[in-house]
């Protein structure tokens, strides 16, 4: 067993990982990263689109702004569809005076890595076994294999930053003091990638009889178009053109003029699935972005408030290396869940509306419709709902 020590150990290199990695460097904290899939898995995969204002402005505090600022697309506004009735609008700027901007997780985490290559910062791919030791101390540690070796990390802290299906959790689990509060949908989404232009220069979210559909983008030559699947489904049973067509049958002949067909890029089927890990922190154990929540993707929330649980880790743990108070920390977890739950009702609210339920009587769909109206009709409601798409602060 090869042991080394760290002040922080991190455990995942997704966007949690590798920002609370690069914001420790910045402020001179010492942290490595540990993590199970290689460097070129984890850059390759496609998930969010979507970053708040508020993530825009961290990572670019953070210097990781300059490529986002030059290659992300500002949308002022995205529109909302129920079947036939009149599409909605809704007017982020006139409404809330802000904006998102559309840029890929895959450009967030490809900007973190070369951030770190430049710094020559550590971080340990392919680690298999990887399991976490002695959280209730003081000296807590990570052990993990590699190439057949066995290796232990020391380090002040271990943050999980490992995703939903990671370990840190399954370890906070077994101090018995974890509670896990979860609802899951009947559905996925069907995400396809592929190189041609968006069928619409802003986000289209609709509900169709069919079931949902999304049109969004990675950049003025890239398209990403998601479907509501049942969960059974496979993606070897969606060729390129049945997903073209399905996607042409939701958007209807005239939106479905402007559709440019080409072959898929990526296709993958993402369940959808609400849930809470209360508390995030576990004696010198926290946790941080999906590792500690999951919200449905209709929201454009999961990476939005990764960062922001980084936001307030990185600088609990700046303020504890700087001032020897735990006092930053001690609050983390309550900060965090405060706004976690916030974005959990919002996305919530958000898949109930937009989403098709099996077993939906008429009553229920005509309550959708009405409420969809109702939304339609009110400048209010509409307000609010483009304050929480923006963002919700602390
Ligand atoms: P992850 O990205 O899951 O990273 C966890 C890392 O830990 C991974 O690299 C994993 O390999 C590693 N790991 C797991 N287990 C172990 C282990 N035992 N040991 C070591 N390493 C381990 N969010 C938005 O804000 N806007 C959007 O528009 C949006 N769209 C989405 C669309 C889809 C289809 C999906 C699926 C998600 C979307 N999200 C969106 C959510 C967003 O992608 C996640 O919230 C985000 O990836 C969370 O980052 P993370 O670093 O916490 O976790
Ligand atoms: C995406 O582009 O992948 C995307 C956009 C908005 C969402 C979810 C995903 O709400």
């Amino acid at each position: 067993m090869q042991t080394s020590t760290t002040q922080v150990a991190i455990v995942g290199a997704g966007p949690s990982g590798l920002l609370l990695a690069h914001v420790l460097a910045q402020a001179g904290v010492a942290a490595v990263i540990v993590e199970r899939q290689s460097a070129d898995h984890v850059s390759a995969r496609i998930r969010a689109g979507v970053l708040e204002d508020a993530t825009v402005s961290f990572l670019t505090e953070v210097g990781l702004g300059a490529r986002m600022q030059a290659e992300g697309l500002p949308h002022e506004g995205f529109t909302l569809i129920y079947e036939d009735l009149a599409p909605l609008r809704i007017d982020l700027q006139a409404l809330a005076g802000r904006s998102v901007m559309v840029y890929g997780q895959t450009e967030v985490t490809r900007d973190l890595m070369r951030a770190r290559e430049a710094l020559g910062l550590k971080t340990v791919y392919e680690a298999e076994d990887v399991a976490v030791h002695d959280i209730q101390s003081n000296r807590p540690s990570v052990s993990y294999r590699l190439a057949g070796e066995a290796y232990r990390l020391e380090a002040d802290f271990v943050i999980g930053c490992d995703g939903y299906h990671g370990v840190c959790r399954a370890t906070a689990k077994a101090t018995g003091s974890l509670r896990e509060i979860e609802r899951a949908y009947p559905f996925g989404w069907l995400g396809l990638l592929a190189d041609v232009p968006p069928v619409s220069h802003e986000l289209i979210y609709a509900n169709h009889a069919d079931g949902f559909y999304l049109c969004s983008m990675r950049s003025p030559t890239r398209s990403r178009y998601y479907l509501q699947c049942r969960l059974d489904e496979k993606v070897e049973d969606w060729s390129d053109e049945r997903f073209w067509s399905a996607l042409a049958h939701r958007l209807g002949p005239d939106r479905a003029a402007a559709l440019v067909q080409g072959p898929s890029l990526e296709k993958s089927i993402a369940p959808l699935r609400s849930f809470v890990a209360e508390p995030l922190r576990f004696g010198r154990l926290f946790l941080a972005g999906d590792a500690g929540h999951i919200v449905p993707p209709t929201g454009a929330k999961g990476l939005n408030l990764a960062v922001a649980d980084i936001r307030v880790l990185s600088r609990a743990l700046v303020s504890f290396y700087q001032t020897g108070s735990e006092g930053a920390l001690t609050g983390y977890s309550d900060l965090a869940l405060r706004r976690i739950w916030k974005a959990e009702r919002f996305s919530w609210w958000m898949t109930s509306l937009l989403h098709k339920f099996e077993g939906q009587t008429l009553f229920d769909r005509r309550i959708q419709a009405a409420e969809f109206a109702t939304l339609a009709g009110s400048a209010a409601l509409q307000k609010a709902l483009a304050e929480a798409y923006l963002g919700l602060f602390d």
